[in-house]
Parts: structure tokens; sequence; C-alpha cells
């Protein structure tokens, strides 16, 4: 039956991408993406990935944190905010956040899921990526195929989900202070990862499903392991150590700023709490490691970068917590000089991507690896090396079967 299905469904892909399709008409490869609402085609940056993209309907409710904050009313507050922020004992935090309170929404997710065009969607498995900071889903399909980790995944047989975070990119802005927190968007990922494995989004049932992060993503994605357990059968977190020193100088060299008097265009309609770093030389700060990288690739990343909304500011830390009962493999990938995870030298007295097993994933299973990418910084899929990290995951994924 399954089989049946993706036979159609592939015949059908060829046979629609010979010309554009921007509507769900009947008998064409949308049916098999019943979720996805004004569904295009794309390819991935190599075409070694077909995908659909679309927006998903995602009904969720979260225990949030009622914050005591009405700002920014201006960029003046906001950069007070930062400095408040990174005071020695700073009491900001303590004032700021309040009680636990439930909140709920139906949320459009901008979402794409992307298969080998070579061949099938295969239902084994899918890999539900979940990017960071600053970026948005084309974080994992970057520039060109030198970069882009859905292309070289599909390459090697994967099927991959990618979506924007709540607050992010085509996905839905709401409230950046009451809503928009970190809590809200495991309860985002978790109700994606449940529509994956039940098929409400896309007819084929993925049997298992592998969280992929990074920076905050690779928090969310242990947030989903630590309260969901059963969500993911494999865990590979990228950007990310439980070493938070390097943190407060990454949030000052970012320069926050209001994102739409940074750029009227992208963000003009966004409220004052979603923010976003000021300049090149500040992405190039919180994310780049010089001369590993491409001139071109953080100009790539400049025009695209994405805000952080002041929810998540308060909230991100809150998420973080052991997953004891998860049981899978993780893979811990960190570039060597990964600014905010690793105070910019993961291998400084040990080694801040394999300490993470033992910290958080006490029973993870022993096929768990780890893996550091010289030379490169926070973002680590944006640097030359970045398929050397591909490899090293697609290689943990085949040693345990996935
Ligand atoms: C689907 O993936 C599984 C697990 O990696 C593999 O054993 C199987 O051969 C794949 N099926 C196809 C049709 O590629």
């Amino acid at each position: 039956m399954l089989q049946t299905l993706v036979v159609i469904c592939l015949a059908l892909a060829s046979r629609v991408t010979a010309t554009p399709t921007f509507s769900l008409f009947p008998g064409t490869i949308f049916e098999q993406f019943p979720g996805f609402e004004g569904a295009t085609i794309l390819t991935s940056q190599g075409g070694h990935a077909k995908c659909v993209r679309g927006n998903l309907n995602v009904q969720t409710s979260s225990s949030n944190v009622k914050l005591n904050y009405d700002g920014p009313s201006s960029q003046l507050a906001l950069t007070e905010l930062v400095l408040e922020n990174l005071q020695v004992n700073s009491p900001l935090s303590a004032s700021v956040v309040g009680a636990k309170t439930q909140v709920s929404g139906s949320y459009k997710i901008n979402s794409q899921i992307c298969w080998p065009s070579s061949g099938s969607m295969n239902a084994s498995s899918i890999q539900f990526l979940t990017h960071g900071v600053g970026f948005d889903k084309s974080y994992w399909d970057f520039y060109s195929s030198d970069y882009s980790y859905i292309d070289f995944m599909a390459e090697q047989g994967y099927t991959t989900f990618s979506y924007d975070r709540l607050g992010v990119g085509a996905s839905a802005h709401p409230d950046p202070i009451q809503v928009v927190q970190a809590q809200m968007e495991v309860e985002v990922a978790h109700t994606l990862i449940q529509g994956l494995r039940s098929g409400s989004y896309c007819t084929t049932k993925f049997q298992k499903v592998i969280g992929v992060g990074h920076s905050l993503g690779s928090i969310l994605t242990t947030g989903v392991a630590s309260q969901y357990p059963a969500d993911l059968d494999a865990a590979v977190l990228t950007g990310f150590s439980i070493d938070a020193a390097g943190f407060p100088v990454f949030f000052a060299g970012l320069n926050l700023v209001i994102a739409k008097e940074n750029n009227p265009l992208r963000f003009g309609l966004l409220q004052n709490g979603y923010i976003v770093s000021d300049t090149k030389v500040s992405n190039q700060f919180g994310f780049f490691r010089y001369p590993n990288f491409s001139p071109a690739v953080l100009d790539a990343s400049e025009r695209v970068k994405q805000t952080l909304s002041i929810g998540e500011f308060f909230t991100n830390a809150m998420v973080l917590a052991p997953a004891p009962e998860f049981t899978g493999p993780i893979d811990v990938v960190d570039g060597e000089n990964d600014l905010p995870f690793c105070q910019s030298n993961c291998l400084n007295n040990g080694n801040r991507a394999a300490e993470v097993k033992g910290a958080l994933f006490p029973a993870a299973s022993a096929g768990s690896d780890s893996y550091i990418l010289k030379g490169a910084g926070h973002g680590l899929n944006l640097h030359y090396g970045a398929k050397d990290a591909y490899k090293h995951i697609a290689g943990f994924l085949a040693k345990n079967g996935y």
C-alpha cells in the first residue's frame, strides 16, 4: 500500500515539476501532502532532493511564563535590557520572569519535506530539522550544494522535514514576549513530530524520527527528548553543549537591535519584541571563523538573517533539562571554535561535545558519538568543512541502523 503511494507520488512529481504548480490541484503530488496549505514544489541546492513546501496549521498549548515586560519601547531601551541582563548577578531575569501561564493557539508553520529526487520517500525514517537563532530553515539548505545538509542527506537516501520556527521567517509571528517562548516551541515541535508519525501532513507515516538541531534548535530538541522521550528515536545536536560561559560575549557581540528598524523592508510589520543582530560584522562575530568560510556565504547569511524574540531571550535556558528516559543514540557535533557553547574552544580541557551525553542523556545508547569540526565557528554548516560534519552524521545514522 505504502509502496504504491510512493510510486504514484513520484510518477506525479515528475509530471508536475515540468510546469510550475502553485496551488493544490486534484490528481497531483499535493494530494500526498494534505496538511500543506499553498504548497509548492522546489529542489534543494544541489538537486539531490525534491521538496514540497507549504504552511501547516499547528494547534498547540504550552505552559509558558508570564513575562513582566512590555518593551522594548526604543533601541535605547533594548540596549539597556541586554546590558542589564549581562550585569554580574543581574536581578533582571528574576524581576521579569513571572508565574507559569497556559497559552494556546493555532499557528501557521512554514515547513517542507524533502526526499531523494533519484529515489523514493523512505517511510522507515525522517530527519526533523530545527534551526537556531539568526536563521530560518534555509540554514539546512544554504547557498550551494557545498553547504546543504538537506541535499547531502537526500543523496544518502534520507528524507528530511525542516520548518521556520514559530516567530521566524514565513511562519506566524504572534506576541514575541508572552507567546514565542522556548516551551511553546517545544510544543510546536512535539505536535509536528506526532503529525509526521500519524500521516496527517504527508500520507507517508514515518516510523522513526531523528531529531536534528542547531544551537537553540538543539536546546529545543533536547527539550523534546526530555519531555516527550518517545517522540525521537535518535538525536543529532549541532552547535550545542552544556557550557554557557560564552553566552555573554555572544549576546554582546550580536549587537541586538529592533528588527523593524534594522530592516523595514523585511521586518517592518513586526512588533518591537522581535530583535535581530545588527550588521554583517555582528553576524560574523557570532557565527563564523575567518578564513574558514567563503565571504559570499557570510554575505548570504546577512541577507537572510532572522529574528529572535524577547520571549526566547528570557526562556531559552528553561527547557534545557536532562533526558533520563531517552534511550536512543545521540550525536553531538560542534565547530571547534563555537563561541556561545564553547567560549570559542570546544577542546579546552576536555571535549564539550563529548560531555553532553553524560550530562544530559545518561541512558542514551552505546551507539552515541560526537564530532568536532576543525576551524568552524558556531554556524558550522556555513564553513568550508560542512560536508565533513555531514559525512560524520550520516555515518553515525548508518552505524545505528537508520
Ligand atoms: C529505507 O531505509 C532503511 C533503513 O535505513 C533501509 O534498510 C531500506 O533499505 C530503505 N529502503 C529503501 C527502499 O531504500
